[in-house]
């Protein structure tokens, strides 16, 4: 429906799912592999697209690491997240909690503080520019050890009031949030929030990980949690958010087509989804391409889709005064 489409593109939004890495456009990562002069397999940016072929995690990771390694200079992580957030602030996004993966560069040997200053730098930039409200969330990546996120921990300590929370990404099946118990305890025992990533390709039993060994505040993608309805239950009472990404789900082959993706049944059991874009280089759409295509797919109605919105919001880690504010905006635009 035309009507909806406009509705949805206007709508003031927040986008708490987005990996930065993971908005690296073809474009932009063939610039930067010419500017530093990093060779890539790919000839062309048509050729880059034509290589994103994966259908599962893995594959799309694998990918996804290649892409990164073209990132070097403070500039290059500043231009990646301007380019995101004139994008997110041209969809009306209003607020955005971005995910980075730290250690994606810092095993590669550019320094912590090259990744924080150009990601903090186009934050405040951006803000000032776009009207936008952001906060950073630094992900340990679950395929790597215990003891790599500790020390990726402690060299994030000289920018702890950069960041808000720390999360759990990569591999999901094998690596479950228990493997991180310990440093997810001393970010929290820092004034840390924390999320994780759980229930995307891993089982059941990772939701429950998360919320009670990493005692998460969301849960990133959450779907697998529907084979479960206990743990549906406890996440319906608890209000406990779900982060999800329709766009990726369907290209991770987490759902097998979007007409059968479970956005609806969630919100039917009192569940607090909200929708984002993952990664939305690798994945075909930001987060109103999300919201469009789970409109068209499911025959969301207004109703449904102003309550995922609204979510998005309410599940955000800004202030009370911030998330008033939000709100305040949000319904004075569904009043127009
Ligand atoms: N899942 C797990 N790890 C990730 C993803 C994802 O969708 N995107 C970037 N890192
Ligand atoms: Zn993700």
């Amino acid at each position: 429906m035309a009507d909806l489409d406009a509705f949805i593109a206007r709508l003031p939004k927040a986008e708490l799912h987005i990996h930065i890495e993971g908005s690296l456009e073809p474009e932009m990562m063939l610039a930067l592999a010419r500017r530093n002069g990093v060779t890539l397999p790919y000839a062309s940016v048509e050729a880059a697209r034509e290589a994103y072929r994966f259908t599962q995690l893995q594959d799309f990771l694998d990918l996804y690491y290649r892409g990164m390694s073209v990132l070097i200079e403070e500039q290059d992580f500043y231009d990646l997240t301007m380019a995101y957030l004139q994008r997110a602030a041209a969809q009306n996004v209003r607020h955005c909690e971005i995910f980075f993966d730290p250690q994606g560069h810092t095993e590669r040997g550019v320094a912590f503080e090259t990744v924080i200053d150009g990601l903090w730098r186009a934050l405040r930039d951006g803000e000032r520019i776009f009207g936008i409200t952001t906060a950073l969330i630094l992900c340990f990546l679950r395929h790597l050890d215990e003891a790599s996120a500790e020390r990726t921990l402690d060299e994030a300590m000289p920018w702890r009031d950069r960041f808000i929370a720390v999360g759990l990404d990569s591999s999901e099946k094998g690596h479950p949030p228990a493997k991180f118990q310990r440093v997810f305890a001393r970010a929290r025992s820092l004034g840390l929030l924390a999320v994780a990533h759980a229930g995307e390709e891993g089982p059941p039993e990772y939701v429950r990980e998360a919320l009670d060994l990493l005692q998460v505040q969301r849960i990133d993608h959450g779907n697998r949690a529907l084979e479960d309805p206990a743990l549906v239950a406890r996440l319906a009472t608890e209000r406990m958010p779900l982060t999800v990404c329709p766009l990726s789900n369907h290209r991770l082959r987490v759902v097998p087509d979007l007409k059968a993706h479970p956005l609806r049944r969630m919100l039917q059991a009192g569940l607090m989804a909200t929708v984002n874009s993952d990664d939305p280089a690798y994945f075909g759409g930001y987060v109103t391409e999300n919201f469009l295509a789970m409109q068209q797919a499911l025959d969301l109605t207004r109703e449904e889709i102003v309550t995922i919105a609204r979510n998005g919001f309410l599940s955000a880690f800004c202030d009370e005064a911030t998330r008033q504010r939000h709100l305040l905006a949000f319904d004075a635009f569904l009043k127009e």
